[in-house]
């Protein structure tokens, strides 16, 4: 068994994988949201002493399996910094006292092996990942060889509806809720721009679309919400579609994935699923519980990397900010 630990933003985290049959045996996560949600965004500080309190909770109904640990699993990049180095801590600790070695996983990869806690691995897979800190778009040959080919240039997909949404004073975290305005929303009545059109380059950009919504809800008033969250979602989503429209012209997709906490999101998800129609490239999605930050998706790619050998010392462990790949 590999009993992996997710800390790197507000969702606390512990799972437990069987090695030989990469099965998912525990899994609780309980998260940050709620006390998040009055300053309309994730305080780190806050976010820090909440893991502090958590993960140790979850860690007790682990109890039963820690003789058949064979390798503590961890988080460690990227991430905010005071929130990795919890679940950096708590690894670090139950690696020493059983004697059992350690596992540093990348939060990305993370992410891209939730696809796997319930299906087969496949690769090679292009692979969109929507998060709240990333929107990237990465060829995945294997566990060690992914590349980015595309990225954000400021703002992320999923954080641009936390921006919304705060704006509208709806709280933390935005996606869900403006998925749901937007549902009763007219996509067509706000002409937003749409990012980066003009510019060849494959890139993503999500600041400008913020401040064009910013300025519909200065100008407009609550009943507008509705019709502003849709024009929104749509014009995010379309960048996206057309971004990837024009890499899929050099690079057309066999095996696609969306990935992050954001692929949760139904109009991304047709749209995305519309665009990959004509290429006859099959779509592969995480369960929804398994969209959003967890321990079970770090477990899954653990396995993996125990098979392949790949500890790292305690020495050397340590939480980091920056993003790799
Ligand atoms: O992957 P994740 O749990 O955390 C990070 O690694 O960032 O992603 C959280 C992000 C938040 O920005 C949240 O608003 C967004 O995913 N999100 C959504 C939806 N559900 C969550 N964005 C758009 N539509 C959704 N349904
Ligand atoms: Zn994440």
């Amino acid at each position: 068994m590999i009993l992996s630990i997710e800390s790197s933003c507000d969702d606390s985290s512990i799972a437990v994988t069987e090695i030989a049959t990469k099965k998912l045996v525990f899994h609780k996560k309980i998260s940050q949201e709620l006390e998040h949600a009055v300053y309309g965004g994730v305080v780190p500080e806050l976010a820090s002493r909440l893991h502090a309190e958590a993960l140790p909770k979850i860690l007790e109904a682990c109890r039963e399996w820690f003789p058949k640990l064979k390798a503590v699993a961890v988080t460690n990049a990227p991430g905010l910094a005071v929130t990795l180095i919890e679940g950096v801590v708590m690894a670090k600790a139950l690696s020493q006292t059983l004697g059992i070695p350690l596992i540093a996983v990348n939060h990305l990869k993370g992410h891209i092996y939730s696809l796997f806690i319930e299906q087969p691995t496949q690769f090679p897979l292009t692979v969109l990942l929507v998060s709240g800190g990333h929107t990237q778009v990465i060829e995945v040959e294997s566990l060690e060889k992914m590349n980015t080919v595309m990225q954000t240039m400021d703002d992320s997909f999923g954080e641009s509806f936390d921006k919304v949404a705060k704006m509208m004073g709806l709280g933390y975290p935005g996606g869900p809720v403006i998925e749901q305005l937007a549902l009763k929303g007219d996509r067509e009545r706000y002409a937003f721009p749409i990012p980066l059109q003009k510019r060849g380059e494959l890139a993503f950009s999500y600041s400008g679309l913020k401040n064009a919504v910013r300025l519909a809800i200065e100008e407009g008033s609550e009943a507008d919400y509705p019709d502003i969250a849709a024009s929104f979602e749509h014009i995010a989503t379309e960048h996206l579609y057309r971004k990837l429209r024009k890499y899929f012209k050099t690079h057309p997709p066999k095996r696609f994935a969306i990935v992050g906490g954001a692929s949760a999101n139904r109009y991304l998800r047709g749209r995305i699923e519309a665009l990959l129609q004509p290429y006859g490239a099959e779509l592969l999605l995480a369960e929804l519980k398994y969209c959003s930050d967890n321990a079970a998706m770090i477990g899954r790619i653990a396995v993996d990397m125990y098979e392949q050998g790949k500890f790292t010392p305690l020495s050397e462990l340590y939480s980091a900010s920056k993003s790799y790949f």
